[in-house]
């Protein structure tokens, strides 16, 4: 895993957060950012979007992801997921594969909880095994 610059990392962890103040979850009330350095150097933000009709429902990652490929971004660099406690939010199996679309060989994962501790994973520790065609 490629570590990115000091800057860009900090500036993730506050796009993280900030996108976080946004999630729209009155059914849960579990408030989740993300936001996502993509290879074409932008930084893309995103909160769940819960609905009334529960399934419908959009984690923060997957926000994210749909931003980042609507700025024209094609690969997650570094990806960093805001919890909101003290554990972190490790992403839900439909977006691990959702970010393995999107990642390669060196995409950082990095888990910030509401401390601001820090962990760090690799897609393949996520998604082992994972499906492709
Ligand atoms: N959630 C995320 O946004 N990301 C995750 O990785 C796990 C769960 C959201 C979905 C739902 O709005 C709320 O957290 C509770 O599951």
């Amino acid at each position: 895993m490629t570590t990115s610059s000091q800057s860009v990392r900090d500036a993730l962890l506050d796009r993280a957060v900030q996108a976080q103040l946004h999630a729209y979850a009155p059914y849960s009330g579990f408030h989740v950012g993300a936001a996502i350095l993509a290879d074409n150097g932008e930084i893309s933000a995103g909160c769940n979007v819960e609905n009334v009709a529960y399934p419908l429902g959009q984690c923060a990652e997957a926000t994210a992801i749909g931003n980042m490929v609507t700025g024209g971004g094609n690969s997650i660099k570094h990806i960093v997921i805001a919890s909101p406690n003290d554990d972190f939010c490790y992403p839900c199996g439909g977006c691990r594969q959702k970010i393995k679309e999107f990642a390669g060989p060196d995409t950082v994962v990095e888990l910030l909880n509401q401390k601001g501790k820090t962990r760090t994973v690799s897609v393949e520790e996520l998604l082992p095994f994972a499906f492709t065609l």
